[in-house]
């Protein structure tokens, strides 16, 4: 066992004739394919996405590409962390079989006339601060989805609402993969892990805790039978804003099914915020399920 995990390699391709070309040979050994896609610069909940997918004879691949479709032209495309080397020795310590990391070049050899688009669950919340930003996550996982041919798919809760909007795609044009979420990993102080933290600055990191915190307190006021999803935005807006220099983009209460607006929580429910650290954008999100008349 020792030898054989002493032996055992990640492979590394970055052509997609390649990838295929291996996927078809697990296939033929009877293995069954998992996707976790990243944009790397990887961190514990990225690598949570590969504990969720090992299984008997499940063969993992870990895509990292940045790509460039979802990045409005004022976003932090060429500025987004990138460390290759790092990344490749944490995805094989994690257990990735193969890690696909292509370049812009490969992934859009052409100008790209085709995309997926969806409608209503991509026009709210990050949706209308990051117009088109959707569009370009639904066409690369689209790409990713027909490239290597999954079984399953892995995303995180982080970005629920990226999660549901791949889901529903998935759905709607009947791509052959089970779409699979997994929970947001955390920091121990309770910021939510992304690869963008690495640009907060050592105040703007400390503030930014009181996310988690008015996302666990809206969560207690529900429980202790608060059901105006108004008042908990409201809630959660001064906390913020009194506790931090975070600016809010959103701060929203909706259906976590659909996204819908709502007034009175019940159900599953999504809250969902954006808030900017000078130029860093943190997302977090906590979904409750209030089981009526408890
Ligand atoms: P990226 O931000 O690198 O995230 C890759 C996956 O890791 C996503 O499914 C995301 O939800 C998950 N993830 C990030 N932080 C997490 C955390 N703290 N806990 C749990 N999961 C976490 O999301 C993207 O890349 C891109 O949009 C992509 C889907 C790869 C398409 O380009």
């Amino acid at each position: 066992m020792q030898v054989e995990r002493m032996l055992w390699r990640m492979q590394k391709v970055t052509q997609i004739r390649e990838l295929r070309q291996i996927i078809r040979a697990q296939r033929r050994l009877g293995k069954s394919i998992a996707l976790v896609p990243t944009m790397g610069y990887l961190h514990r909940g990225h690598l949570s996405l590969v504990e969720h997918a090992k299984g008997d004879g499940v063969f993992i691949v870990m895509s990292l590409f940045v790509n460039p479709l979802q990045f409005g032209v004022k976003e932090d495309f060429s500025k987004y962390p990138r460390d290759l080397e790092r990344d490749a020795e944490m995805a094989e310590k994690a257990g990735v079989d193969l890690l696909f990391h292509p370049d812009v070049a490969e992934m859009y050899p052409q100008p790209v006339l085709s995309y997926i688009d969806i409608d209503e669950l991509a026009g709210v919340l990050c949706g209308t601060s990051r117009p088109g930003h959707f569009r370009g996550v639904c066409t690369v996982v689209g790409k990713l989805f027909n490239i290597v041919q999954a079984d399953k798919v892995y995303f995180g809760q982080k970005d629920y609402q990226q999660y549901l909007i791949i889901k529903r795609m998935a759905e709607d044009l009947n791509f052959a993969v089970e779409v699979i979420a997994a929970p947001i990993i955390r920091e121990d102080d309770g910021l939510a892990m992304s690869s963008r933290n690495v640009y907060l600055s050592p105040v703007h990191r400390k503030e930014a805790v009181v996310l988690n915190r008015s996302l666990e307190k809206a969560e207690l006021d529900i429980g202790n039978g608060q059901r105006n999803a108004r008042m908990i935005g409201k809630m959660i807006k001064e906390q913020i804003t009194q506790e931090s220099s975070g600016q809010i983009d959103y701060v929203e209460v909706r259906n976590a099914e659909d996204l819908t607006e709502l007034e009175e929580i019940k159900g599953k429910v999504l809250i969902a915020l954006a808030v900017r650290f000078g130029t860093t954008r943190l997302i977090d999100n906590k979904v409750v399920e209030v089981k009526e008349n408890v």
